[in-house]
């Protein structure tokens, strides 16, 4: 029988796995019910605190393992970057490894960190790695949840509230007057685009008469909106979407290629246009984007601070930080806007 985790205990006593941690590293902070509580449970489980890990860990290098989605998009290299400054100011630097949505390049970096004996891991991960982060964190490496939200998986988390934008962003429209809707997003596997979808959906349930078509792309990328830009262009016009919400600024600027650039189309007069992230290049595009912004720098920066009170001694409970997305409004969607 394998040897009880600080989860089975947490589990057994009805607590945090955080709980059980200050249980055992600060007591005076935790109420003597629940001390006793926990204590019992530590008892009828035979639970031992794997101390080596964490000697291990007070020994660490002085370097964080961030892996991310796609390193291409601007967002992650927005939120890479603030990790790395909030991570400066506390003496530590950090490693970048891209998954590229691949489950096995994103599980060969786990592995690496963990071999490197990072400080602790931010993950913005593809799936569910719930249980490969809690063998890392017994193994003496703490991790927290980046760009998704921590769901009661008993790791700290930062992220925006994606249904929420993806409501704003399609509700704008609406307020547009765009009655025929198509939401532009990549796999539904990824849980941002889920998101997002589900908040259009809801903006469209609240206003009758308005249609919303999903077109799922290949990817996440510049191309992926082009290709889709393209199929739509060619559409009669009968069959057009008023509108499109796609589910980042990278898709946005490829359907801007696809319409305005070949002349085929006017934005936003013939399709108005809204994306997701506002990054730099949003405003520059060649019709100003309107974007869903996230404060990409302050997640990285807030995933890092997350991570410092993982590694403190003792550890504090889990936090969920969500943040709420802002609608920038521009031109592509709203004529005269700036
Ligand atoms: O990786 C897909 C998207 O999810 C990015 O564009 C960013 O919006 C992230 O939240």
């Amino acid at each position: 029988m394998a040897a009880a985790s600080i989860k089975d205990v947490a589990r057994l006593a009805g607590v945090s796995v955080g709980t059980v941690s200050n249980v055992l590293n600060r007591p005076d902070r935790v109420s003597a019910a629940t001390v006793d509580r926990v204590r019992a449970a530590i008892d009828e489980l035979g639970f031992v605190r794997n101390d080596a890990a964490r000697q291990l860990r007070v020994g660490r290098s002085s370097t964080v393992g961030l892996i991310v989605l796609d390193v291409r998009n601007p967002f992650f290299t927005d939120l890479a970057r603030g990790a790395e400054d909030r991570a400066a100011a506390a003496g530590l630097s950090v490693l970048l490894g891209n998954s590229d949505d691949d489950p096995a390049r994103e599980a060969a970096y786990l592995d690496l960190f963990e071999e490197q004996r990072v400080h602790g891991v931010l993950i913005s991960p593809i799936g569910d790695v719930t249980e490969r982060l809690e063998r890392l964190r017994e193994r003496g490496t703490p991790a927290v949840l980046v760009d998704r939200s921590g769901d009661g998986s008993g790791f700290s988390a930062v992220s925006v509230d994606d249904v929420a934008g993806g409501f704003l962003a399609v509700k704008h429209l609406i307020e547009q007057g765009r009655t025929r809707i198509a939401f532009l997003g990549g796999p539904l596997e990824i849980r941002q685009v889920a998101d997002r979808l589900e908040g259009a959906r809801r903006a469209v349930a609240e206003s009758p008469g308005i249609s919303l078509e999903v077109i799922t792309a290949a990817g996440l990328t510049v191309i992926d909106g082009r290709r889709a830009g393209d199929e739509i262009a060619a559409r009669p016009a009968s069959s057009r979407p008023d509108a499109i919400f796609t589910v980042n600024d990278l898709i946005a600027v490829g359907v801007l290629q696809a319409l305005v650039m070949s002349g085929r189309l006017r934005v936003p007069d013939d399709i108005a246009l809204v994306g997701y992230d506002d990054i730099d290049f949003a405003s520059a595009t060649i019709v100003p984007l309107t974007s869903v912004r996230q404060p990409s720098h302050l997640i990285g920066a807030t995933a890092l601070e997350l991570l410092l009170d993982a590694t403190a001694e003792p550890p504090t409970e889990p936090r969920d930080v969500v943040f709420q997305p802002e609608l920038v409004v521009r031109a592509s969607s709203r004529p005269g806007a700036p």
